[in-house]
């Protein structure tokens, strides 16, 4: 089978950052399971979700988020109009070879234009909340300066329609579309990037910080990261531990300096972001492979929660290569941003395992971080290959709300490619998608009565959209979009999810 992304991206950011930190640098953590629970309890919890016998029916909180998430670069189009710059990801996907089938976001949905019909989308899947990002080179086409009020005005007439509506507009200032002249100035294993991310923030928080409350920082820095400059799968292509290691740093001291940046325009604004997480589990009751767990938990899990919430590295990760990475003393204190929300991207679980004495041997990565991760394989998958495991979702949801104190957390991304199309009638019958979204939400559910303050969940995605390396070659949407018409279909999983919002419930009737 094809390695998926997120799979080559599994064993190699472990194996990445192997290179770099000796394994004794795990050796002080505490090893914990993963929150085993039966499916069906039925544990009440005051005003929380509710969850009614074993029928495994969910009511969820009255304020509850129904929402779905975008990209700027996925969905908007419009790569060179009113005066948007050249982000990496434009570079990136106009070199041969990169994107399957040639693919680009050149047009992608044309959001750009086709905005009103995805809120009307929006409407009829009665959401209230639309994660969305902004392109920081439609803002700043160079990466710095005054902002281009032409790209601000698009994403104000975006955020007035989303209010009238009474849909809550949910943005991340970074989901990966870096502004190119930053990256020709050393990109983020640069640290002057952080100074001018919270420069950019400052700008877009001054222009719509008066009808935004509600930010993300940055969207799945551990992605982006491992994949643009270890693995050099996704913009800018590079491939280099050390890169790595330095773009880390960077974006966690970028991650502080946008939290105070955002908080100095705006003091009441609530600010988070959007983390990929996996539940991690050990392969074996094994002590070694439960070790590996928590080795795997702190890699992909913590490596910016951590820094953000608490000022330090990851416990697990102790004795960072700190000259390599180039901290400063100081910044420990300058990465620190009490976030008001931890956003969760979670979509599978890994699986750990120690390493034989023989692959030690035979690879040094695995000698330094003797740690594998591999996708689980006991679920069945998406029509992507995903292993689709609920309780992934429940372990990491009560998970990060036991090792953080309770904090309030927002799913700001769940959801599973299937490239169903129209039938005869012109419906959309992803079935499998549905059964995704409930089992998910019905891990949720169990989550919150069981003491997590979720406040949201964002199907990814409103639309079938670019999905990055994959091209168009994988429909993630609750709607379908045609892109050679632009035109907009809802599919039946929108329907569904239209009903799961209007009632705030799911269950086996619905
Ligand atoms: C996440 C990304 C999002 C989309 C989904 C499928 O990792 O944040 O942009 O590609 O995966």
């Amino acid at each position: 089978m094809r390695l998926t992304r997120r799979k080559f991206a599994q064993s190699a950011f472990g194996a990445g950052i192997a290179a770099a930190l000796p394994a004794a640098l795990f050796s002080g953590c505490t090893v914990s399971s993963n929150a085993a629970r039966s499916p069906n309890s039925t544990t009440v919890a005051g005003s929380h979700a509710v969850q009614s016998g074993a029928s495994s029916e969910i009511i969820f909180p009255g304020n509850f988020y129904w929402g779905a998430a975008t990209a700027a670069y996925q969905i908007e189009g419009a790569c060179k109009e009113d005066g948007k710059g050249e982000s990496i990801w434009d570079r990136f996907a106009h070199t041969p070879g990169k994107i399957k089938n040639g693919d680009s976001g050149d047009v992608a949905c044309d959001s750009y234009h086709h905005w009103r019909e995805d809120i009307a989308l929006m409407r009829a899947m009665n959401l209230n909340s639309y994660r969305f990002s902004i392109s920081w080179p439609r803002i700043q086409p160079g990466g710095s300066g005054a902002a281009n009020s032409r790209g601000i005005d698009y994403y104000r007439r975006l955020v007035d329609a989303l209010l009238e509506a009474r849909i809550r507009p949910f943005v991340t200032l970074y989901h990966w579309d870096l502004p190119q002249a930053l990256e020709d100035a050393g990109g983020w294993p640069n640290r002057d990037t952080a100074s001018r991310f919270a420069d950019y923030v400052e700008v877009v928080s001054r222009a719509l910080g008066d009808r935004v409350s509600d930010w993300m920082l940055f969207n799945e820095p551990s992605a982006f990261t491992d994949l643009g400059y270890l693995e050099g799968r996704h913009a800018p292509g590079r491939r280099s531990v050390i890169d790595f290691l330095r773009a880390s740093h960077t974006v966690n001291l970028a991650q502080g300096a946008g939290f105070r940046a955002l908080k100095a325009v705006r003091p009441g604004t609530r600010v988070g972001t959007a983390f990929s997480m996996s539940a991690c589990e050990p392969a074996s009751d094994s002590d070694a492979d439960r070790l590996a767990a928590e080795r795997a938990h702190a890699i992909t899990n913590l490596w910016f929660l951590e820094p953000a919430m608490n000022g330090r590295y990851p416990e697990a990760l102790a004795f960072l290569p700190e000259t390599a990475m180039r901290i400063r003393s100081g910044d420990l204190e300058k990465m620190r941003a009490p976030l008001d929300f931890i956003g969760i991207n979670l979509y599978y679980r890994t699986m750990a395992s120690a390493s034989g004495a023989l692959e030690r041997l035979a690879h040094l990565q695995q000698w330094l971080l003797p740690v594998k991760m591999e996708a689980g394989r006991q679920g069945p998958r998406t029509g992507n290959g995903w292993e689709i495991w609920p309780q992934a979702l429940y372990d990491i949801l009560t998970r990060i709300s036991r090792d953080f104190n309770r904090p309030q957390i927002e799913v700001t991304e769940s959801g599973c490619a299937y490239n169903d199309g129209p039938d005869a009638h012109g419906v959309i019958n992803d079935t499998l998608r549905i059964e995704y979204h409930r089992q998910y939400l019905q891990a949720l559910g169990r989550a919150i009565a069981d003491g997590a303050d979720v406040r949201g969940y964002h199907a990814w995605s409103l639309i079938d959209n670019f999905e990055w390396a994959e091209g168009f070659s994988q429909r993630f949407g609750l709607a379908y979009v045609d892109f050679k018409t632009q035109q907009r279909t809802i599919k039946e999983s929108g329907r569904w999810y239209a009903k799961v919002a209007a009632e705030n419930r799911v269950g086996p009737g619905l």
